[in-house]
């Protein structure tokens, strides 16, 4: 795993170089925050959507999977606090023309003095080496002190004028802070402006209000309005879930850092209902289990920190994001809500249709609780790509870049490689291709020097070569190449599909 700018321009040029991501219709120049996933990248998001499917549907009992569709009633977006919540406030440079996100402004404000303490206690823990007192030196450096008083006096304004939607404060506080704008460099602003995030369009042929609908922003509601059908037609008793995985659509205005911000996406969502006062307790259950799914990918603990949300959004009583060190730092990955009864009680106001369930146990009727796990499978892509680009030195002094990704996670799991094009290795390879197919996607290749086929099939990740020479005519043996260690073993033709699926086998927590 490589970090900083310029390795994330490498991942990108090499996510197009390799087949993983396109820009959408590139030979139009592209459309800004949208992306297409090449023939390695569709394998790769077809491997995370399943390990995810079979981890939190397949092995859970309690449990079952929803497909809803992408168009919902729009009164569910009035319900779900879509259509007056789900706003950024976003301000113009008057001399650039550009726009920008008042709330982001702000923060990064906040960042750079972040970062300038940052830089105070490295050079003093530089200056003191082992004798130095890290806490002692913020309490008391002035320079620091400065820096955290006016962190903390941005922060007295800017949360209340964000909570409360007060887009004259957040004027004022861009104007007193002098910041400019990052393409003009003038201060020359317009007012503050709430912009909807939902994208809507016309259903029908009617130009009027009543058939105005929306691309949903989330997965999520698609499960609460199909509760009470799943509930009954399932027979499911509290505590189960309901799982969906599906696009979703956010009219970013910020959209930057490649497929981390898009404007149309794909989410791996589950409410989980529970009885009211057992959320707290499902909520731990949840935050744990989905961090262990991470981790059993291999990819290191201190790549993930689990941000606590200090300030709750008016529905939730209890939130939490898992965040993963992308190329561009810590960033939210994936999120664990507990809702309370917030949609499934709207809903009900709304519909006017009871969203209730009947407790045998208890022998009450209530609108049952929801922990919600919700996680970017762009995001999670991203991550696993990040974390398997590898440029590595060889021994003889040559290069290579490698992906390594989880085995069972690669797009490609085998290549079949004869040696030479020649000799009937060819005829051997597509033999011995045709019976691993069924098994797993294999590749066949016999262009160009075995070298420069292993190579590319490093940069996509494929975990295991197999190179068909002249002793397999012979007694019907080949060489496993393995990607990591590059380590090449002989074993019998016959053997292949057992190995390789011993070894890529990834069982979900
Ligand atoms: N139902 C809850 C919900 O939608 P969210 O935090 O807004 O919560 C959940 O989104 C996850 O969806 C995020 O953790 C992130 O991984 C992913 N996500 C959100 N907006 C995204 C975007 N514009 N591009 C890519 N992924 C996004």
């Amino acid at each position: 795993m490589i970090k900083g700018e310029d390795s994330f321009k490498k991942i990108i040029a090499h996510c197009k170089e390799y087949g993983f991501i396109f820009p959408s219709s590139e030979i139009y120049e592209g459309l800004s925050a949208v992306y297409d996933y090449g023939q390695n990248g569709a394998e790769l998001k077809n491997n995370i959507r399943d390990y995810w499917w079979r981890s939190m549907v397949q092995y859970h009992e309690n449990i079952v999977g929803l497909d809803t569709a992408i168009f919902m009633h729009p009164t569910v977006w009035k319900a779900s606090g879509h259509v007056d919540a789900f706003k950024d406030p976003l301000i113009d440079n008057k001399d650039s023309k550009k726009r920008y996100r008042a709330d982001v402004l702000i923060e990064d404000h906040i960042a750079r003095l972040e970062d300038k303490i940052t830089k105070e206690v490295s050079k003093a823990s530089r200056r003191f080496g082992s004798t130095f007192d890290e806490k002692l030196f913020r309490e008391t450096n002035p320079r620091v002190q400065a820096s955290r008083k006016k962190i903390d006096d941005i922060n007295r304004r800017f949360v209340p004028a964000m909570e409360n939607g007060q887009l004259e404060d957040l004027r004022a506080l861009i104007e007193e802070l002098g910041i400019v704008c990052p393409v003009s460099g003038s201060r020359n602003w317009t007012d503050v402006r709430q912009f909807n995030l939902m994208f809507s369009t016309q259903m029908g042929s009617a130009n009027d209000d009543a058939s105005q609908v929306y691309l949903r922003p989330e997965t999520a509601q698609g499960i609460f309005v199909n509760y009470l059908n799943v509930q009954k037609t399932g027979r499911k008793k509290l505590p189960f879930g309901i799982a969906q995985i599906g696009k979703a659509f956010r009219n970013e205005i910020i959209a930057r850092q490649f497929i981390f911000r898009m404007r149309e996406f794909e989410q791996m969502e589950m409410q989980f209902f529970v009885r009211p006062g057992q959320e707290k307790e499902w909520f731990e259950y949840w935050k744990e289990k989905r961090m262990k799914w991470h981790l059993a990918l291999g990819i290191p603990p201190e790549r993930f920190r689990i941000h606590t949300h200090d300030k709750l959004a008016h529905y939730a009583n209890a939130a939490i994001d898992i965040e993963y060190d992308f190329p561009f730092g810590f960033k939210e990955i994936e999120g664990v809500h507990s809702r309370t009864d917030f949609d499934l009680g709207a809903h009900q106001k709304f519909s006017g249709k009871k969203l209730q369930y009947f407790d045998p146990e208890t022998n009450e009727s209530y609108v049952p609780y929801v922990v919600e796990t919700s996680i970017g499978l762009d995001r999670m892509l991203l991550a696993v790509l990040s974390h398997a680009y590898r440029e590595e030195k060889l021994d003889d002094g040559s290069e290579r870049v490698v992906l390594n990704i989880t085995p069972a996670l690669a797009p490609v799991k085998i290549a079949v490689l004869p040696l030479v094009k020649k000799d009937g290795l060819p005829e051997k390879g597509r033999e011995v291709f045709n019976i691993l197919k069924h098994d797993f996607n294999c590749q066949y290749e016999d262009k160009d020097a075995i070298g420069r086929r292993y190579r590319r099939q490093d940069a996509i990740g494929t975990p295991y070569c197999i190179t068909i020479d002249h002793e397999t005519l012979e007694n019907d043996t080949v060489t496993i190449r393995e990607r990591d260690s590059m380590k090449q073993d002989r074993i019998p033709a016959e053997n292949i599909s057992r190995v390789v699926s011993g070894r890529i086998k990834l069982r979900p927590e």
